[in-house]
């Protein structure tokens, strides 16, 4: 396998209003490395606000990194004018959560699948693709399809829509933030399988946002968990799933998913104790206020991302290797 995306220890900072009183930093990304193969899938997981979307940005270079390093296919594109990126934006697409705000209304579903291939000019075979595209996501018959508006569409097969768009130039990564989270429960199986699917067939590097730990093990062949800006645990996913090393990472696989009161169509896993504001983290190991295992270093030092296991990888003190670290980082340095 070769590497085709690499993010290296990424900060991303913003300015959050404070009412009247001006504004605070919000460092939504605290440091996150992560890689992904051609081919491969990868799961993030974590709570609201974690950082998931804002890691989503940063791949798909919609978001310049405050520090740190993007690189795709063995290039360094941080940094890269919106000009240069026009060959990455045709190689990488993004799914969104929201298909009722990502498509333009005003468009037929055909001309918003052939909208891509427009801006990049590509001449030939536009509306065969068009109809293959929108055959692949099960949107048939095609034609018919393609002369509809989004509103006569369902929240299903307006995402539908939205993934024949993203696919529709063949790219070799996708990243996919929360595709079924605003979805109706009876079509959200089979748009996961869909994905899947096409993701198999076309040797796709896949980056799978979600809450859900449960459709992350059904959807990934690696998971990284996320806690406040930083990555806690990553691994294999059936490892992680079968053995996690880190208290949030334990804590997300025992909550009970339960409705959310503002849509009942969504299911949201909840972890004991408050999530805490980015704005306000806590000290040392930011999962420490709400972690049963808390002993003294927790609030002091933050704790490093160390193998533990062979390819699997954690943040926390409590692992012998941590221990080890943390005690040689501790030595006062010579001169
Ligand atoms: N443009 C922005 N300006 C200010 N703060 C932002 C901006 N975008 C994100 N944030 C903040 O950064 C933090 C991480 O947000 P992000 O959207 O990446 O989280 P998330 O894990 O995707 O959450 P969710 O599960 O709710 O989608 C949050 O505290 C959020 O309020
Ligand atoms: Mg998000």
């Amino acid at each position: 396998m070769s590497l085709l995306l690499a993010v290296d220890g990424a900060v991303v900072e913003f300015q959050a209003r404070k009412g009247l009183l001006g504004s605070v930093p919000v460092r939504a990304l605290d440091g996150v490395s992560l890689r992904l193969d051609r081919g491969e899938t990868l799961a993030l997981v974590g709570e609201s606000g974690s950082g998931k979307t804002t890691l989503a940005r940063v791949c798909l270079r919609l978001q310049e990194p405050t520090r740190g390093r993007v690189s795709f296919d063995g290039q360094d594109i941080t940094h890269w004018t919106a000009k240069r990126l026009q060959q990455f934006r045709r190689r990488s697409q993004g799914i969104f959560q929201d298909p009722f705000s990502s498509l333009d209304t005003n468009m037929t579903v055909g001309q918003i699948v052939e909208e891509p291939l427009v801006i990049h000019g590509l001449r030939d075979g536009r509306q065969e693709a068009v109809y293959k595209a929108l055959e692949e996501v099960k949107l048939t018959p095609p034609q018919e399809m393609a002369a509809k508006f989004p509103h006569m569409l369902s929240g299903g097969q307006r995402q539908r829509v939205a993934i024949a768009r993203a696919l529709v130039l063949q790219p070799e990564l996708v990243v996919a933030d929360e595709p079924v989270s605003m979805v109706d429960a009876s079509s959200r199986a089979e748009i996961l399988y869909l994905l899947r699917e096409l993701q198999e067939r076309h040797g796709t590097a896949f980056l799978y946002i979600t809450h859900d730990i449960a459709t992350a093990y059904h959807f990934s062949q690696r998971i990284a968990v996320m806690y406040l800006g930083r990555i806690v645990e990553t691994g294999a996913t059936r490892e992680v799933i079968g053995n996690p090393l880190h208290p949030y990472t334990q804590a997300l696989l025992k909550a009970v998913p339960e409705p959310d009161p503002d849509n009942r169509l969504r299911r949201r896993a909840v972890v004991e104790g408050e999530p805490p504001s980015p704005a306000h983290p806590p000290s040392g190991c930011h999962f420490h206020p709400r972690c049963p295992y808390t002993f003294e270093r927790c609030p002091v030092q933050a704790p490093p991302l160390l193998e533990v296991r062979p390819g699997h990888w954690a943040a926390c003190h409590l692992w012998p290797g941590a221990d080890v670290a943390a005690r040689l980082g501790e030595k006062p340095q010579k001169g």
